[in-house]
């Protein structure tokens, strides 16, 4: 039926092929590492679905996205597909047909038998999209496995973990990946007294760091010591843009484009005293979720997206000036922006992060970003001399979207 729908839709509107109907025992089986010992995830952030349904131009940068989502499948050989926010720009939704995009986003994916995880971005709130509904449409399909394990009222959506066992049948896992809610955008459905749509706040919770801990801690217990584990969060916390003015990315040693500078973190635009203001650049409301992420045993890189024009990783091994929270040498990564909609004319691409269960006893992670050239970018290991290894310089290319006019 939902394969009989997709195709429907896409003959309507993209004329593409019809996604093919599979068995839904693989995609709903637990995430494990492959038979070769191997785990690999390709994230797609700031998709930007959806931008101006009513020009041509907004269905025009779809068209292409869906090209790149399409490339990078075929040349990767992932076990999981990260959504890690800003699938839709809400700003431009009709409050009846707000999520469709998620099916446009998910075809390609669905069609290949893969199985995605999100995060939600600060576009995915807006007056007419609410991140509830978009969950709900992910789970048209069995391939999601988004989930919410975080229901205070300003805990976002997009807060859970997903366990990865190891090749074979072992129940224990071996890697833990978390998945964060930075919020931001919009409130569904509410305006002010003065009729103004009212924002919401942009960074992690701190009912969400709680069960962060609480869950940790649980895990821990359970399996006798700390597990390897990734995070993903769609904006970025200040440690990033401290890393960025204060310690500097160096093109050799952090390889990416930094070109989003100064870039834009969560608790931007709001106050300390947790009032909306413009006249406050940053409300240092991140510091209870860096503390967390610093003190979590195992925890080996965060994974961003938000700044479109930043696609570097830097270890977080030192106190930065002007911060409270020391680093630990955790990593701290940008992503490619996936998506035509969006700012920025960087080429578009998409991470890639690999892990062998040799690699997880040292805490290492492989990282490579995957262009819609067909090309391979910053390819490094996130290890112990990570910051301090040489690696080729990332060209800064551009690429535009010829058919949006
Ligand atoms: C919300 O959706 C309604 C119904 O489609 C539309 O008329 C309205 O312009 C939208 N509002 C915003 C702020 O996008
Ligand atoms: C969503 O609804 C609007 C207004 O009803 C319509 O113009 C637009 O084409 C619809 N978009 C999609 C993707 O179905
Ligand atoms: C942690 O474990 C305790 C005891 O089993 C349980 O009561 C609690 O709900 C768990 N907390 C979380 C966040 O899972
Ligand atoms: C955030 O980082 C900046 C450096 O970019 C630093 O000056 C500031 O003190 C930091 N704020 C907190 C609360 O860590
Ligand atoms: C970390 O990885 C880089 C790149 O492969 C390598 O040159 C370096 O020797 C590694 N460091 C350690 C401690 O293994």
């Amino acid at each position: 039926m939902v394969a009989f729908l997709l195709a429907a839709f896409y003959a309507a509107r993209l004329t593409l092929s019809a996604p093919i109907a599979r068995d839904d025992s693989s995609v709903r089986a637990p995430l494990r590492f492959t038979a070769d010992g191997t785990f690999q995830i390709s994230i797609l952030e700031d998709l930007h679905f959806g931008e101006n349904a009513w020009d041509t131009w907004g269905p025009q940068q779809d068209i292409n996205s869906v090209k790149v989502i399409n490339e990078i499948l075929d040349k990767e050989a992932q076990q999981l597909v990260v959504l890690n926010g800003d699938l839709i720009t809400g700003e431009n939704g009709f409050l009846e047909n707000s999520t469709v995009y998620v099916d446009e986003i998910v075809a390609p994916l669905v069609n290949r038998g893969l199985t995605w995880a999100s995060t939600y971005g600060n576009h995915d709130s807006a007056y007419n999209l609410s991140r509830s509904a978009i969950l709900e449409r992910e789970h048209r399909w069995p391939n999601a496995r988004t989930q919410q394990m975080v229901f205070d009222t300003n805990a976002g959506v997009s807060n859970y973990y997903l366990p990865v066992y190891p090749s074979g049948s072992s129940t224990t896992p071996s890697l833990i990946l978390w998945f964060f809610d930075s919020r931001g955008g919009f409130l569904y459905q509410k305006l002010d007294s003065s009729g103004n749509e009212v924002g919401q706040p942009d960074w992690v919770d701190q009912s969400v760091v709680d069960w962060f801990k609480a869950t940790n801690t649980n895990l821990t217990k359970q399996y006798g010591n700390a597990i390897p584990s990734l995070a993903f969060v769609h904006i970025p916390t200040n440690a990033s843009q401290a890393a960025q003015t204060e310690a500097g990315i160096n093109p050799n040693y952090q390889p990416g484009i930094n070109d989003d500078y100064i870039l834009a973190g969560q608790a931007q635009g709001w106050c300390a005293d947790g009032s909306n203001d413009a006249s406050c650049t940053y409300g240092g409301q991140d510091v209870p979720f860096m503390e967390a992420l610093v003190s979590t045993p195992g925890l080996m890189a965060v994974f961003s997206g938000h700044d479109h024009g930043d696609s570097w990783c830097y270890k977080w091994d030192t106190q930065l000036p002007g911060m409270s929270v020391k680093g630990n040498g955790l990593n701290l990564c940008f992503g490619q922006h996936t998506g035509y909609g969006g700012y920025g004319n960087w080429i578009r691409g998409s991470r890639q992060i690999f892990i062998t269960e040799a690699m997880l006893k040292s805490q290492e992670v492989d990282t490579w970003i995957r262009l819609e050239s067909g090309d391979v970018v910053g390819s490094v290991t996130l290890n112990s001399t990570y910051n301090h290894d040489y690696y080729p310089a990332t060209p800064d290319t551009m690429t535009y979207c010829l058919t949006c006019k």
